[in-house]
């Protein structure tokens, strides 16, 4: 496991924790990782690319069949090879300058992914950085509205773990939950 990893306990040992850790979402023991994908659940370069080449076929089979999602929202498919036993895909918006309802768009998929995770009994659930790559958003922002997401929803969940790619974004995960939390 490369980078730090920061842990808070939340209303006893188990329940609850927070995990920011650097790392390969792909590679998460969790019930359900997070994708971010497109609207048309088509794949495609980034960590959808990553997820979707360890995955395996049966995965883009399922996406097929369901057509699409909208922009914020969040469905659910199995996860072919990988550790986790799900896959959420929700398309994050794409960074317009920040007057087209992007925040309110990514908070979205944030809740939504939550919701569906409750939904199909996911105890714990890993996130990669929904549109911070490709898709242009600022990443204290995005980061601030996981963080907060997270936050809420942690007593609903045994672990929630954010993995980021870089160390640059390790940092500003740390950073922005010190501030949330203090
Ligand atoms: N493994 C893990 N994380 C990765 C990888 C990878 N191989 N590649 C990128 N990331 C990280 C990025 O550093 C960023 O923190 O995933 C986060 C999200 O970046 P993107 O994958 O570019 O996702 P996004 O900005 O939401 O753009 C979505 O990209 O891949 C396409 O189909 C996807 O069209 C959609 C768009």
């Amino acid at each position: 496991m490369q980078g730090r990893i920061a842990v808070r306990p939340y209303r006893g040992a188990v329940m609850g924790q927070i995990i920011i850790k650097r790392g390969d979402i792909t590679k998460e023991d969790v019930d359900a990782i997070v994708n971010a994908a497109n609207t048309g659940l088509k794949g495609g370069g980034g960590v959808d690319g990553a997820i979707h080449r360890s995955a395996g076929p049966s995965v883009m089979e399922e996406c097929r069949g369901i057509g699409g999602c909208e922009t914020g929202e969040a469905v659910i498919t199995t996860a072919g090879n990988l550790l986790a036993r799900n896959i959420i895909h929700t398309p994050g918006p794409v960074w317009y300058g920040g007057h087209s309802g992007e925040s309110g768009l990514l908070r979205n998929c944030y809740i939504n992914s939550f919701k569906c995770a409750i939904e199909n009994g996911s105890r714990t659930i890993a996130f990669t950085a929904i549109s911070t790559g490709i898709y242009g958003f600022p990443v204290e922002e995005a980061t601030r509205i996981a963080l907060e997401e997270g936050i809420k929803h942690r007593g609903d969940f045994d672990r929630i773990v954010y993995v980021c790619f870089s160390a640059r974004d390790l940092d500003v995960y740390q950073k922005i939950y010190e501030e949330l939390t203090k």
